[in-house]
């Protein structure tokens, strides 16, 4: 169906956009999808003043602004869904299980390093932040926390960056925590900047394994819901990746409705309910 601007995205033209962004960023859009990349890349087409999704294509894949289109149709056609402590019971097996494990494991060298992958606006690696804030308390001075998040889209790392939030993303967050972490403002929410420096934020697309390897090896990496945007080549990549950047004793998060089982990843689950964790698998 054509956009209210009158703009059609024919099946060919579909074809064609899948493909490009499927090789760029592992995103899988089904067939019943068409009308996602349709109507949120439409506004985009009347900003650039172009009558077709033709041109549109020939702008993306030949035009000298080619990197830069990039990242503003990520920004458009990427789901940011997310909020704080989302999936709590999950996140209750990292804070109790998880992290005091690994506070042992490390305390010679007192160095801790969590990557929140597809990190999206930034509640996700906030929320660790907060985790770790409170299960350290004043020992958190000794130690040295690395959180890095990280996303395909500049836009939401952007709103993560600033740390502002509307009441839908505390919505899960309990009064207490909202009170010591947040400071209300015409109903916005402004992070505690002791949380928001314990964590930074880089823009990095998953496809881009050798970008993901500089940044060298994690004892805890959460990747929750994004591989459901992926088919099964790219979530393999994606696991392999995990599975190269995590400490040998680290452990892997993956979101509730995601699963490792039937790829060819030498990954084990954490037999804990509610976990939805891995650990590396011991030949
Ligand atoms: C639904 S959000 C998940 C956010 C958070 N992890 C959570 O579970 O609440 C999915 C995020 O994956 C990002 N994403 C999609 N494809 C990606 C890719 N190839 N590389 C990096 N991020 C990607 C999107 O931009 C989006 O912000």
């Amino acid at each position: 169906m054509p956009t209210a601007a009158g703009l059609h995205l024919s099946e060919k033209q579909f074809a064609e956009l899948r493909k490009i962004v499927y090789d760029r960023a592992g995103i899988h859009f089904q067939d019943t999808k068409k009308y996602v990349l349709e109507s949120r890349l439409a506004r985009r087409l009347e900003e650039l003043e172009f009558d077709d999704f033709d041109q549109y294509l020939m702008f993306l894949t030949a035009g000298p602004y080619q990197t830069e289109e990039f990242q503003e149709m990520f920004n458009r056609i990427t789901i940011n869904e997310t909020s704080f402590f989302r999936n709590e019971p999950q996140l209750d097996v990292f804070e109790q299980r998880i992290l005091p494990e690994l506070l042992e494991k490390r305390s010679a060298t007192k160095r801790l390093r969590i990557w929140s992958a597809a990190c999206s606006s930034g509640e996700e690696p906030y929320t660790l932040a907060m985790q770790i804030h409170r299960s350290l308390g004043v020992r958190l001075a000794d130690w040295k926390i690395e959180i890095l998040g990280t996303d395909i889209s500049e836009k939401v790392l952007n709103q993560a960056t600033n740390g502002v939030y509307p009441r839908y993303a505390v919505r899960s967050v309990c009064p207490m925590v909202l009170k010591q972490y947040f400071k209300e403002e015409n109903g916005q929410y402004l992070l505690d900047p002791e949380i928001q420096s314990m964590v930074h934020f880089e823009v990095l697309n998953l496809k881009d394994r050798f970008a993901a390897k500089r940044f060298g090896t994690w004892d805890v990496i959460f990747c929750r819901n994004v591989m459901i945007y992926f088919d099964d080549a790219m979530k393999t990549a994606c696991a392999k990746l995990y599975h190269d950047q995590l400490a040998d004793d680290g452990t892997l998060f993956i979101g509730h409705s995601e699963t490792l089982r039937n790829l060819d990843v030498a990954f084990e689950q954490i037999d804990i309910p509610q976990a939805f964790a891995y650990r590396k698998a011991i030949n």
